[in-house]
């Protein structure tokens, strides 16, 4: 999985208006903003509006990106949503998206957890290698999923949606990539019902426990040791040291995993990307809300080396190198 000549040429983002704080959340469950902040580093999530889904997000985010591109999505060849909260379980998300672009273009989800950006990075950077016009959306409204009454799950994750467009382009540089799975424990991190092995009963999954569901403790440990090695198999494919990555920005989940990886690999925290402290887990978008975000603060300049890291349910993991380039026309999204 070598590099390939492919740009991010558009960049957007989205975060639903509402915020909810640790404060609000501490009203009504047994939890404090102290410990929410200091296991995880979460001060805030966005929540979306009752009327808006995963699409919903996904649109406004692929909007700005097209924007940023300078491109129409009569220009899209292929779109692609990473996502684990669609808005349906039959169909996929992406073909709704298209529709409300006005487009018929070759449309798909693509479902690797919060793993689901780098790994459609991976399949967008070969289909643009090949000619397409790619455009490629992390969107999820997890607060949908997660029972708001667990306090172990409830303050973690929140809803976003963030875009890029992919495009080839000489010397342009995206990968190596590195990528991986670990079907064999999918009780770490899972919901256990309404899909084909468990089909959703009104009686049988009346409790909480067929809800999104997680073990903390082994989610943390795996999370660390997968992004530190996926990181170490990703510059070590490209033949460089840690020294020469200018900007992590791993899977916001938590922030002592992103700086146990940090540490690990021997990042200097000013290198490490952070956004988790206002956007919580945001699953599949939290790597491209957090591109956005690097953009608008200044900490993403052209030509910078960027290693992107994540890890998540299946248990699924990815990272990959990328030369930020600058997007066509240089603009942010809010
Ligand atoms: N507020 C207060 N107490 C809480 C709580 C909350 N929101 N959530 C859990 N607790 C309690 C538990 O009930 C448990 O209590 P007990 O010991 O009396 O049973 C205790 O806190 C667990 O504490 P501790 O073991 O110190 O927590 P932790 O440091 O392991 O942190 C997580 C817990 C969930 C924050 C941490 O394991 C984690 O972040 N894991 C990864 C989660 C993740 O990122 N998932 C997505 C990956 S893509």
């Amino acid at each position: 999985m070598s590099s390939v000549e492919v740009a991010i040429t558009g960049l957007g983002s989205y975060l639903p208006e509402r915020t909810v704080t640790n404060d609000d959340l501490a009203q009504r469950l047994d939890t404090s903003d102290e410990w929410i902040r200091t296991r995880t580093g979460i001060r805030e999530r966005h929540y979306a509006a009752p009327e808006e889904a995963t699409s919903d997000l996904a649109l406004t985010a692929a909007r700005r990106a097209l924007a940023d591109a300078g491109l129409e999505p009569t220009d899209v060849d292929v779109l692609i949503v990473a996502t684990t909260t669609p808005d349906h379980p039959i169909p996929a998300t992406a073909p709704i998206v298209a529709a409300r672009l006005g487009v018929e273009c070759a449309a798909f989800d693509l479902n690797a957890a919060c793993s689901g950006f780098v790994y459609g990075l991976k399949v967008g950077a070969d289909l643009a290698v090949a000619g397409a016009t790619v455009l490629l959306i992390g969107a999820e409204t997890l607060t949908r999923y997660v029972d708001h009454d667990d306090r172990s799950i409830a303050v973690l994750f929140g809803d976003g949606a963030g875009a890029v467009v992919l495009q080839a382009e000489q010397g342009a540089s995206l990968g190596p990539f590195d990528l991986g799975s670990d079907g064999s424990e999918v009780e770490i991190l899972w919901m256990r019902a309404g899909g084909a092995r468990e089909p959703f009963d009104p009686v049988l999954h009346a409790d909480a426990s067929s809800r999104m569901n997680m073990r903390g403790g082994d989610v943390y440990r795996h999370a660390v040791v997968r992004m530190t090695e996926s990181s170490r198999a990703v510059l070590d494919r490209a033949g460089i040291g840690v020294e020469d990555v200018d900007l992590v920005i791993g899977h916001q989940a938590n922030q002592r995993i992103l700086e146990a990886v940090g540490q690990r690999l021997g990042v200097s925290e000013e290198r490490l990307h952070l956004t988790v402290d206002r956007h919580g887990n945001t699953s599949a978008a939290s790597i491209p809300l957090a591109l956005d975000d690097a953009r608008r603060s200044g900490a993403l300049q052209a030509g910078a080396r960027l290693l992107l890291t994540a890890f998540g349910g299946g248990l699924t993991w990815g990272s990959c190198l990328l030369t930020w380039k600058g997007t066509r026309s240089g603009g942010s999204s809010a």
